[in-house]
């Protein structure tokens, strides 16, 4: 198979962390350079992944020699860079969430279509196979009809300097932790979901710090989630049915080396089915390889279109609470 180049817009801890030692890791990416603002970063980056330094974005989306970008600047900057990279005829792996609001998303997907280019999000967390476990025990009828499906994702403060405590940059914990529920609701229950009701608290930040919404179906399936980043440690969901509940306590972020445990709960008896260690990183940039394989790009776009179009929901039913700013 034809090497895959891929070039790397920012210096991100996400990358450093998980991106690029996935993408190291299949032998069909070739990984041709690393950009970012500054030349001590870029170097250093390029020198523990041993390939070039680029400093400045443009400057990376200029050469000839790479056929996918890899995104994972905060979400604020997306649009941006998202229509420069198409312009110059590139594939696309951007980091969740990859639009601040539903017309920037529909922005974005019109000129990767028009292009004909890959736009993919990286919710790697689809691509764990706990989750794929948890769709064969519905299938299997081990919880009966669905009833209800509630999640939670949600950890203690960030350092005050994130970019996801400023606004200008899509900060705010619906679009960081709370996306991953949002996403996981759609991946369980369908993309006819709809926001009854939902509240976005901002305590005395200009974004949101903690939120929830109640969110159901025209079918009455229904979710509740609950997001945010001043909050207990919290990172599961739970699918309740008519004859058994399934949990999942480790749900968006288990690590390469751990291994989640799915618990079935059914009459007096329960299950604990310990899951395999996966790489979800690894799954989804094989899916990207697919998916660049087959010209599969129409689910991406969808994909992005039905995440984001619930979020903006979501924000625009946010009753704001006596704790927002100003
Ligand atoms: N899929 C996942 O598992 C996962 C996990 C964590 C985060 N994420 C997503 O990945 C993205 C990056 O998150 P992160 O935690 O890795 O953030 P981070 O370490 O702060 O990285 C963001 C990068 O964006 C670049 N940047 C450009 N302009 C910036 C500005 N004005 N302020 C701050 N950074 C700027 C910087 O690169 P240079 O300085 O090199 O230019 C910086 O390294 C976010 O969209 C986040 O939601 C995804």
């Amino acid at each position: 198979m034809q090497k895959i180049k891929i070039g790397v817009l920012g210096c991100a801890s996400i990358a450093e962390r998980s991106v690029i030692p996935a993408i190291l890791s299949i032998p069909v990416f070739e990984l041709i350079a690393v950009s970012s603002r500054s030349a001590e970063k870029a170097n250093k980056f390029a020198q523990q992944f041993n390939c070039e330094a680029v400093v400045g974005y443009q400057n990376l989306l200029n050469r000839k020699d790479i056929d996918v970008i890899y995104i994972p600047l905060p979400t604020g900057l997306h649009e941006e860079w998202v229509l420069k990279t198409l312009a110059a005829g590139k594939h696309i792996l951007i980091e969740k969430s990859v639009a601040s609001n539903y017309v920037s998303a529909k922005k974005m997907v019109e000129m990767a279509r028009k292009k004909g280019l890959l736009l993919m999000e990286n919710f790697m967390f689809l691509h764990h196979q706990q989750h794929q476990l948890v769709k064969q025990l519905i299938k299997d009828g081990k919880i009966g009809e669905i009833r209800s499906f509630r999640s939670s994702f949600g950890f203690p403060p960030l350092s005050a300097a994130n970019f996801r405590y400023q606004k200008e940059l899509g900060g705010g914990a619906l679009l960081d932790a709370g996306a991953y529920t949002v996403r996981a609701c759609q991946f369980f229950l369908g993309n006819e979901l709809k926001v009854e009701a939902a509240t976005l608290n901002y305590l005395n930040f200009e974004v949101d710090i903690f939120g929830g919404a109640f969110l159901k179906s025209a079918n009455g399936m229904f979710a509740e989630i609950a997001f945010g980043f001043d909050n207990f440690y919290q990172c599961n969901y739970e699918i309740w049915g008519s004859k058994g509940k399934i949990t999942a306590s480790r749900a968006f972020t288990p690590k390469v080396d751990f291994s989640p445990t799915i618990t079935l709960e059914q009459d007096s008896e329960v299950f604990d089915y310990k899951v395999e260690v996966d790489n979800h990183f690894v799954n989804i940039l094989n899916e990207l390889i697919r998916c660049l394989a087959e010209n599969d790009f129409e689910n991406n776009y969808q994909e992005i279109l039905n995440q984001s179009s619930l979020l903006q929901e979501l924000k625009d039913k946010s009753e704001y609470s006596p704790l927002e700013r100003g």
